[in-house]
């Protein structure tokens, strides 16, 4: 037979035993011709039940070559029936013709299964590709939802610094005169003082925003030192409103290369964001020290500003989003932009920025550090004080 089948174009493989033959199906067999005695081997009747787990795209056609009449192994060739999906029975003798056809019709039907496979295969990998194109979709939108978001702010900025550049024209004469009035206290002249600054820098806000492409591109030293205690001095009262109580440790004359109303900006979000975030009662820790930077690669050149409180803390899903532009958790209260800016100014200073925090009632509270590489004209006054 084998001779006969390879004679039309076939390669068949004899097989001595059960395990063979479950080698040869493993390896991809056709189909399987099989003589009724070999269903007395033990292992046989086994195999064709096993064939029943095969995957759905998949039916071995077996065909089983019998004596003819009423055969003594009925009940195992009904076993074999039940147990295979394909069977074909021939009774012996058997022309030659007749097996090499249905072999033939065999060998195509496997084939077609075969088929089946790949393209189920094929459609699957094109479902999965689909899919990871439909996630990249998604996120490009999401991307651009959050652009037009900004370019949006950017405008709505542009034109409130429009707005308000009139009244403060006028608040700032205002102060001129008030500041030249003869009957002033010591006292309410400082005070006066203060507002006349903290007046300028928001005028220079608002120029920063009227004229966004003539920002001061070159970077003076700046004491950051001088610049928190500015901070600390006019949050004074959010502070005492808040019942905060307030723990500074600043080390002087830290200078710093960069863009002071920038810095000031990024101070104030981080202040005010401790202090929204703090009960009553609660602690608020600012540190400035020299140091090295996080590797301890740089030891005499960064400033390490650190601001800490007891407030609510930041859940570990939260800590990895807090970056991103619009996100807040407080409601129409924030709109999100603080942090988000305070990194920017960061970079633009070379920096880096760390956020520490937990929500555990024994150690409950946030930590923002941020290192400043310093100017050069301090590098050599020493380390981590
Ligand atoms: N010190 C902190 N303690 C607890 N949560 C904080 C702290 N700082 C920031 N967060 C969380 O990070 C979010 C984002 O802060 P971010 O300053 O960027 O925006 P915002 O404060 O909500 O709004 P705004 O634009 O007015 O600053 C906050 O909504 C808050 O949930
Ligand atoms: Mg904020």
């Amino acid at each position: 037979m084998a001779t006969l089948l390879m004679e039309h174009g076939f390669t068949p493989d004899i097989c001595g035993s059960a395990t063979e033959l479950r080698e040869r199906i493993r390896e991809g067999a056709g189909a399987v011709l099989l003589t009724e005695e070999a269903l007395e081997l033990a292992q046989i009747p086994e195999l064709l039940d096993r064939l029943r787990s095969q995957p759905f795209w998949s039916e071995l056609p077996v065909i089983i070559l019998t004596h003819g009449g009423e055969s003594r192994l009925a009940r195992l060739l009904d076993l074999a029936a039940t147990a295979a999906g394909v069977l074909t029975i021939l009774e012996r003798p058997i022309g030659s013709g007749t097996l090499v056809r249905t072999i033939e019709v065999a060998i195509r039907s496997r084939r077609r299964q075969y088929q089946v496979r790949d393209l189920i295969a094929e459609s699957r990998s094109q479902i999965s590709a689909l899919k990871e194109n439909e996630r990249l979709i998604r996120m490009q939108e999401e991307r651009l939802r959050k652009v037009e978001k900004l370019a949006a702010a950017g405008q709505l900025a542009a034109s409130l610094a429009h707005e308000i550049n009139n009244p403060l024209e006028a608040v700032t004469n205002a102060l001129y005169i008030l500041q030249n009035f003869s009957g002033l206290s010591a006292e309410s002249l400082q005070l006066a003082d203060t507002a006349t600054n903290e007046l300028a820098r928001v005028s220079r806000i608002v120029k920063q925003s009227l004229s966004y492409y003539r920002v001061d591109r070159s970077p003076r030293e700046v004491d950051l030192s001088e610049l928190l205690e500015e901070s600390l001095r006019i949050f004074q009262e959010k502070f005492r409103k808040a019942d905060l109580q307030i723990e500074a440790r600043i080390h002087p004359q830290t200078n710093i290369l960069g863009f002071p109303d920038e810095m000031r900006q990024a101070v104030d979000n981080l202040l005010l964001n401790a202090v929204e975030a703090t009960p009553k009662g609660g602690r608020l820790c600012v540190s400035l020290r020299l140091t090295k930077d996080w590797k301890g690669e740089n030891p005499s050149g960064m400033a390490r500003l650190t601001i800490s409180d007891t407030g609510c803390g930041i859940s570990g899903s939260q800590l990895s989003q807090l970056f991103e532009p619009f996100f807040t958790t407080k409601a129409e209260k924030g709109n999100g932009l603080g942090l988000w800016v305070v990194r920017g100014i960061v970079a633009k200073h070379e920096g880096s920025i760390k956020i520490r925090s937990s929500t555990k009632t024994e150690n409950r509270g946030t930590t923002v550090s941020i290192l400043w590489p310093l100017a050069k004209s301090i590098m050599n006054a020493g380390t981590d004080h």
